[in-house]
This record gives C-alpha cells, sequence and structure tokens, in this order.
C-alpha cells in the first residue's frame, strides 16, 4: 500500500494540514469503533469483561508496544503517562544511602524534569549533553533518565556511551522514547538499556491514557517497587493482607487499569506496525530533509540537526514572532505548534504529503511578509 492510501484512514486530514505527530497524532477512524466496543462489552457483558480481557489489558497491549520497541513479551507494561511510569521506576530504589544522585539532562521533557527534582534525598546533577552526562555518571549516580529524541529540538541522542558508562558503575538508565518510537527506531534489547518509558499520544497515534513502562527482564525479578497496587501482586483476587511480589512485569503495576485509553490506542499502534517502523523512518527523513530545505530557502533559521541520522521525527524552525505565525497557520488548518524559546514545531508523519509541506512553508512565507507578525524572534 501506498503510505498516501492510508490518509483515509484519518478523518482529520481531510480538513486540515496535520503536521502534529510530535504532539498528538491524529485519531484513527478506528480508534471510535474500539471505544464502541469498549462500551458495549461495559453494556453488555458487565463485571465479566473484566475476566474476558479488560484486567489483562495492561500486560497484553504492553506485549503490542514490545513489539515496537525490539522487547520480549512480557516486558512492558502499561500506565497512564511517563510521569508514574517513571515514578515506579523510582519506587524501586532507595535514595537514602550513599548512591542518590540522580544524573538528568537539561532537555529532558518538565514531567521528567519535575518528578525526579520532587524526590526527598535525591541529588540532581544536571548535564547539558551527551558528553557532559557521561563525565557526570559515577559510583554515587542511581539513576540516569535520558530521552532518545529531545522534544524541544527534535535531536536524537546517542544513548549508547550513556548506557554503557552506567553499567561500568552500577547505575540505571531510564530512557524516554516518548519522541521516538513510532517515528524513529528503537531496539532497546539491543541498547540492553535498564528500563524504557514512553506514551502513545504522539506517533503511536494512540490517544491519551495509555503511557507504557519497560522493565529490562533480568532486572525485573530483582526489583521491589514500592508504588503498588493490587494489580502487581502474585494473587489479586485472594485479597490477601499481605503483598506478595507478581512475577514478570504485572509487579510494576498500580490499581485498576485504564481500560478506554487501552482500548482506542492499539488502533493507532496496528497501523504503525502494519506499516512498519523502519519504513516510516525512511519517508520521515525523506520529508524532513525536504522541509529543511523549504524553510531555508524561505530564509528561516532550522534548529533541528541538518544530519539526517541526528534528526528526529519533527523539525524546528524560528521565525519572527512564532507564537504569531502559529496562531495564523492554524486559522489556515495547518495544524503545529511551538516551544518557548525554541520555535515552531512541524512534525511529518506517514500519511503527509510533499504537496503539504510545500503549501505550509508557502503560508509561512506569506505570514512572515505581511504585517500581521511583529518583528520579534
Ligand atoms: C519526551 C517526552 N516525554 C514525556 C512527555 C509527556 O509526559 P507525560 O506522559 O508524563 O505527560 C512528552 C510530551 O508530552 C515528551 O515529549
Amino acid at each position: 500500500m501506498e503510505l498516501s492510501e492510508y490518509r483515509e484512514r484519518f478523518p482529520i486530514l481531510a480538513d486540515t494540514t496535520y503536521l502534529i505527530s510530535h504532539s498528538l497524532g491524529p485519531m484513527p477512524a478506528e480508534a471510535e469503533s474500539r471505544l464502541a466496543e469498549y462500551a458495549n462489552a461495559w453494556n453488555t457483558r458487565g463485571a465479566r469483561a473484566w475476566g474476558e480481557g479488560w484486567w489483562d489489558l495492561p500486560v497484553t497491549v504492553g506485549d503490542q508496544i514490545a513489539r515496537l520497541i525490539g522487547a520480549p513479551p512480557g516486558s512492558t507494561v502499561m500506565h497512564q503517562n511517563v510521569t508514574i511510569a517513571e515514578a515506579v521506576v523510582l519506587s524501586c530504589f532507595d535514595l537514602g544511602g550513599e548512591r542518590n544522585r540522580i544524573v538528568y539532562e537539561e532537555e529532558n521533557f518538565p514531567s521528567v524534569r519535575y518528578l525526579h527534582q520532587a524526590q526527598r534525598g535525591a541529588e540532581i546533577v544536571v548535564c547539558r549533553d551527551e558528553e557532559e552526562i557521561v563525565a557526570a555518571i559515577d559510583e554515587r549516580t542511581l539513576l540516569v533518565p535520558i530521552s532518545h529524541v529531545i522534544f524541544k529540538s527534535g535531536r536524537i541522542q546517542d544513548v549508547v556511551p550513556i548506557i554503557e558508562r552506567a553499567h561500568e558503575v552500577g547505575a540505571h538508565v531510564v530512557l524516554d522514547a516518548y519522541q521516538s518510537v513510532g517515528s524513529v527506531p528503537l531496539d532497546v534489547s539491543a541498547l540492553n538499556v535498564d528500563f524504557a518509558v514512553g506514551g502513545s499520544v504522539k506517533w503511536l497515534c494512540g490517544g491519551p491514557g495509555a503511557g507504557w513502562l519497560y522493565v529490562r527482564p533480568d532486572l525485573a525479578e530483582t526489583l521491589e517497587p514500592t508504588l503498588v497496587g493490587w494489580q502487581a501482586h502474585a494473587r489479586p483476587f485472594d485479597f490477601e493482607p499481605e503483598l506478595e511480589y507478581a512475577a514478570g512485569p504485572w509487579r510494576f503495576l498500580t490499581g485498576t487499569p485504564n481500560v478506554p485509553a487501552l482500548y482506542a490506542a492499539t488502533a493507532g499502534y496496528d497501523i504503525v506496525e502494519e506499516i512498519g517502523v523502519e519504513r516510516i523512518r525512511e519517508s520521515s527523513m525523506r520529508q524532513t530533509e525536504l522541509l529543511a530545505g523549504l524553510l531555508e530557502e524561505a530564509g528561516f533559521e532550522v534548529v533541528s540537526p541538518r544530519e539526517p541520522d541526528r534528526r528526529g521525527g519533527s523539525i524546528v524552525v524560528r521565525t519572527p514572532d512564532f507564537p504569531a505565525v502559529h496562531a495564523e497557520l492554524e486559522a489556515q488548518g495547518i495544524i503545529c505548534d511551538f516551544r518557548p524559546d525554541a520555535g515552531l514545531r512541524l512534525g511529518p508523519h506517514f500519511f503527509n504529503t510533499n504537496e503539504e509541506l510545500e503549501y505550509a512553508v508557502a503560508a509561512m512565507r506569506e505570514i512572515v511578509g505581511s504585517t500581521s507578525v511583529s518583528g520579534r524572534a
């Protein structure tokens, strides 16, 4: 199937130039049917639905994510978001000892920054880039939360030296792959990373409420998270008074799962799996190259890396007064976003056409050339 043929599976593409999959991927029409299926199960099966798949969803849906990230079955579970997934990881460790350092990067997403900053007893070491992270990791380092693709610039980070250094000194790496999975290939097994997290709202076109957590299988059995609920128990339906950890990925779960979100999310994953992330990446590399070239030709400064293998799925570009340019684009049905101090973010995905990119850049040229925006950078 041609990639453009997938357009009809996303109704919003008929009315907009949709360039914001780095923020919220479009809804597949199938997600609506899945939500109707959920409502029907609730309505007709009632409490029996728990035993007919609902209870297991965090693990069965997690297995589908596992296929997309190069992880084995039974290693990945679903949570509401990255914050909760990383909080479960943190809860596996004791910050009260000598090893209480968290080495993280400045460019981590705020959820990740805030969560770690808020931990009592943690000594936070903030780094600017890969080199600084590698240099900062030492015997007192407990965790190294980093991003695979940086959200503000779309830069792909070389995480291999970070993971190697962390393992040399007995520290653990938590890789936030939200901005890569579904757009940039990721193989957590080949990387030998300890933990990986992400979610569904962006390149996976899975909607909100479906975050995920991968734990390296050989590590999983040795960890005892303190952020647990009854899904983490070996026999949840015995309602025993004392905690006994479940085996495998279940011990990293909390309470009642977010059933409707998990129904909706797999519609997007199915399409991404059907196409294959390698094919999506090829198209993305071609389109981000085209887009960056068009933007530069138009006289704008492209902030994202120009080297193809360092560039994730989105292009960040500076224009004069980019909040105003963004508002004008939106008024014309060209959907993108901006981040303060960074610039406009344009994220073509597999369904976008080259003509849409040309159309968006022509609109930007015209907006900036008009008097409707000030000269503020
Ligand atoms: C790299 C990255 N991590 C995490 C998040 C979201 O975190 P949470 O799932 O806690 O909302 C985003 C964007 O929303 C992101 O770009």
